[in-house]
């Protein structure tokens, strides 16, 4: 089996992702995530959150609504400009692919003849209000940060900031893509952690440069392997229609080189937009230089289920023989997923030795009722004790705490660190701040 159905059998057998829809077949490429994978995309927003506010001075938060009055798309460009990928369609199968995905001039799967590419928009139609005949026609959000360029006069007022300043946003964007594919790596719904910086035009290549570098140790911070991450220039004739200049933060996926967030400089695209089409004036006025003007913005947009996909990917570890080494392990291989302790999941589980000592089981579950409001925990009394650790490690679980017969005896337990296998006994009582600490 190659690396990417490793992982998505795991991801499927662990219950970090389950195709949308399931019993009915799937539906349209979206995903489902389950209760390991709604904990590790909840701990990777928080770390992008927490790094975004608390490390950076003049950021503010905001959760803009995914439905928009259409004229936001009008100004934004996303109707018309550059918002649209271009469709072939086999005239025989009637697939249809992107042009620029194509390496022969047949369709690749019936080798029939392609008509000649077409523009097809991406923002997805709803519409909205009871009566289908008067509903207003929108569409779901294509990107966040349009909430953030319609807020910006609001969070200004209401924060009284001053420029440069940033605001961000964690939410889901919708794009009704042509040929999702590469599990979730590109599909219809989705997240995105967005930041929007606000700043004087003079500074953005300035901005621009510390964000770039900013984002770069965001990922090597949570153990993304350097060899594996690069920044690519995007070149003019590939910028998106908003864009002044771009990087792409790639990653090297087992079907190559692919983008997980872009850096932008988006210049006064969005605000000198949104004032035109809306009549209010959004330019801002800059009391320490004496001067108004429309701020340039530098964004950050990185997208949630790809950082997942590459923390997945990242993390992933077989050991050919076993940890232990054991001769009964020598023919198996044991999965570690070594995820950064923040983004881990399960942090601590509870195995009780054996399953059929009714004090040893009694004396788990008071453990884990111990353990459960300070940390997201696992009980897990089946099958033998290396069998438990092992299905702990393929998750990433940090610790797993042993309630053995010596627990009864003197109130303490052992806990197996998740990357030396090191054991060490705690007494119970001295047990929530003993994690506490390692966790920090
Ligand atoms: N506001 C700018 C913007 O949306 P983008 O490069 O189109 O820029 C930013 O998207 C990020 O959103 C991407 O780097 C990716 O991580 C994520 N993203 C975009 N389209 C996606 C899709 N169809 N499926 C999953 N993630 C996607």
């Amino acid at each position: 089996m190659d690396l990417m159905s490793k992982i998505i059998s795991l991801a499927k057998r662990r219950g970090f992702t389950f195709p949308s829809s399931e019993i009915y077949g799937g539906f349209g490429s979206c995903y489902d995530f389950g209760p390991l994978g709604v904990e590790l995309k909840n701990n990777i927003k928080k770390a992008w959150w927490e790094e975004m506010t608390r490390n950076h001075e003049n950021m503010v938060g905001l959760d803009s609504a995914i439905l928009m009055s259409p004229k936001v798309w009008q100004a934004s460009g996303h109707l018309t400009a550059g918002f649209a990928d271009e469709l072939v369609e086999c005239k025989k199968c009637h697939k249809r692919f992107k042009a620029d995905e194509l390496k022969t001039p047949k369709c690749p799967e019936c080798q029939g003849v392609l008509t000649q590419p077409r523009r097809f928009n991406l923002m997805m139609k709803t519409f909205v209000g009871p009566v289908e005949k008067e509903a207003v026609q929108t569409y779901l959000r294509a990107e966040t940060c349009q909430g953030i360029y319609v807020n910006f006069e609001n969070v200004l007022n209401s924060m009284r900031l001053k420029i440069p300043f940033g605001v961000c946003q964690i939410g889901k964007a919708f794009r009704n893509e042509i040929t999702p594919k590469d599990f979730i790596y590109r599909t219809r719904e989705f997240e995105q952690m967005e930041m929007q910086w606000f700043c004087h035009p003079k500074e953005a290549t300035k901005w621009f440069n510390f964000w770039v570098k900013e984002r770069r140790r965001w990922y090597f911070n949570l153990g993304v392997k350097k060899e594996n991450l690069r920044i690519k220039e995007v070149l003019k004739k590939d910028l998106p229609h908003y864009a002044k200049k771009a990087i792409d933060i790639e990653y090297k996926f087992p079907f190559g080189w692919r983008e997980i967030e872009g850096v932008h400089n988006r210049g006064d695209w969005d605000l000198s937009n949104h004032s035109k089409y809306s009549g209010k004036d959004l330019k801002y006025f800059d009391e320490e230089r004496d001067e108004k003007y429309f701020p340039y913005i530098i964004e950050t947009s990185a997208g949630v289920d790809r950082s997942l996909f590459v923390f997945l990917l990242n993390s992933y570890q077989e050991i050919k023989g076993g940890r232990t080494k054991t001769t009964k392990a020598a023919k198996e291989v044991e999965i570690l997923l070594k995820l950064d302790k923040k983004l881990a999941p399960i942090k601590v589980a509870i195995l009780p030795l054996v399953r059929n000592k009714p004090k040893l089981v009694k004396k788990a579950k008071e453990v884990y009722q111990l353990l459960k409001p300070h940390f997201t925990c696992q009980y897990d009394e089946l099958g033998s004790i290396g069998r438990r650790y092992r299905r702990q490690d393929e998750i990433g679980t940090l610790y797993a705490t042993t309630i053995d017969f010596e627990t009864l005896k003197k109130d303490d337990l052992t806990v197996r660190d998740r990357d030396t296998m090191a054991q060490e006994r705690v007494k119970i009582d001295d047990l929530v701040e003993f994690l506490k600490e390692k966790l920090k």
